[in-house]
């Protein structure tokens, strides 16, 4: 199906669909570009695939020149596979696999080790190739709620990532790497938190602060992380983030020598994203109005805990309101239930529901396949042309690479005492 104009000039994806606005979107990461060109030019803005790794979005970035962040041996593939070159990807998280992380580390990636098992294989590293440089960072496990009572976001306050100073953890790190002959070139300091407050990352860099004097730390790099406030307006802006962060390393770095390395993921990449529905029927139960829809909440919160009401629109003919609508979404789940919305005008099949800001942490989190497949996905360009990047799957897609006995052969599988499903080479 083709785009529709409707009401306004602007054109109109056939629903569901999702739309990446790249005006708002280049909005968003101007700022944060400006913000560092004016507050520390010597610096690395990242990308955080994790947040939303929609191809489109992932070479939209390399283009805009944004460096890759990825968290797992397959997202660094996906960055090579994408155009990116190892040395501009920061390559974090506990899981990487010990070839990946060799390669990264011989070939310029800024790496930040996560696990005792890396230590131990850039150390190996080491031994084997003692001429070659090396350089890591070390993500450092630090309590935010010391520093900012409530800011934590895990059930307890302390945090499952990086090496904690006061187990000992990190020095033992610290000194493994050193005696291997491995700079010490980073620290990485990521910590999401509730309010996201400029508070949290000043917390951050005066962590970072401490250790760097206490430890004689040579820095390359210091990488703040991700988990900033991208509000269209408003504060706390990046540049207040930046300059925070500067006012305190600034006490035991030099910022034209040492990197500031960010990693925004949700703060560049949520408000740019619209969803659009169509209303698919309207039933009455008792006095409760339902109105079925061509979206699902596992579209646009996948796991079912967001707690700040949607932003929407409606587009309808209607002329009169109903007291009270619960817009429900396509899947078999009684809670599959979108929001419910007072005194609004009375939805009819056809209207569409626009939902905004959901391109964080929503589609990454979708199932391949539940009840329908992911919807489509389009960009609105500067021209507001509706632009197709992301076809919605089709059921032979759905097949591709995957193994089964076809029906007639169930029989046969079931005599020889095999699981009927069992793949054929198997
Ligand atoms: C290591 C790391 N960096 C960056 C991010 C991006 O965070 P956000 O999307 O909140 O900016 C995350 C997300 O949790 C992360 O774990």
């Amino acid at each position: 199906m083709q785009p529709t104009q409707r009401g306004s000039q602007q054109q109109m994806p056939p629903t569901p669909a999702l739309v990446f606005d790249v005006p708002k979107l280049d909005t968003f990461l101007t700022r944060f570009e400006q913000a560092l060109a004016e507050h520390w030019p010597h610096s690395v803005l990242s990308y955080s695939f994790k947040t939303n790794s929609l191809p489109w979005l992932l070479s939209y970035m390399r283009q805009r020149g944004i460096w890759a962040e990825v968290v797992s041996d397959t997202e660094y593939e996906l960055a090579l596979a994408l155009g990116y070159t190892p040395d501009r990807i920061i390559f974090n998280g506990p899981i990487k696999g010990r070839d990946r992380l060799w390669a990264a580390m011989l070939q310029g990636t800024v790496v930040n080790l996560d696990a005792k098992r890396e230590v131990e294989w850039a150390a190996a590293l080491a031994r084997q190739q003692p001429e070659t440089p090396l350089a890591v960072g070390l993500r450092v496990n630090w309590d935010v709620n010391e520093y900012c009572p409530g800011e934590s976001t895990s059930d307890g306050a302390d945090s499952r990532f990086g090496f904690s100073p006061a187990s000992g953890e990190l020095d033992a790190a610290i000194s493994t790497l050193r005696d291997a002959g491995i700079q010490i070139a980073g620290l990485h300091m990521h910590r999401n938190s509730l309010t996201q407050s400029v508070d949290v990352f000043r917390a951050a860099a005066t962590v970072a602060r401490d250790l760097i004097s206490s430890r004689g730390l040579e820095l390359d790099w210091v990488d703040i992380g991700g988990g900033f406030f991208g509000a269209e307006q408003g504060h706390p802006t990046f540049a207040d983030y930046v300059l925070a962060i500067r006012e305190v390393l600034e006490e035991v770095i030099d910022p034209a020598r040492t990197r500031l390395v960010v990693e925004p993921g949700a703060s560049l990449v949520a408000v740019p994203l619209e969803f659009h529905a169509s209303v698919l029927d309207v039933k009455q139960v008792k006095d409760h109005t339902f109105v079925v829809t061509d979206a699902s909440r596992t579209n646009i919160d996948p796991l079912f805990r967001r707690k700040r009401p949607f932003q929407y629109d409606l587009e309808t003919n209607a002329t009169h309101t109903r007291p009270l609508q619960t817009i429900g979404g396509y899947t078999c789940m009684e809670d599959d239930r979108l929001m419910d919305i007072e005194d609004e005008p009375a939805l009819e099949i056809g209207d569409r529901i626009v939902f905004y800001k959901v391109g964080g942490y929503t589609m990454c989190y979708q199932s391949k396949f539940f009840i329908e497949f992911p919807p489509a996905v389009y960009i609105r360009t500067h021209e507001e042309e509706l632009i197709l990047v992301r076809e919605k799957p089709s059921v032979s897609e759905y097949l591709q690479g995957q193994q089964w006995i076809p029906a007639g052969d169930h029989i046969n599988a079931a005599a020889n005492g095999k699981s009927q499903w069992l793949a054929p080479h198997l």
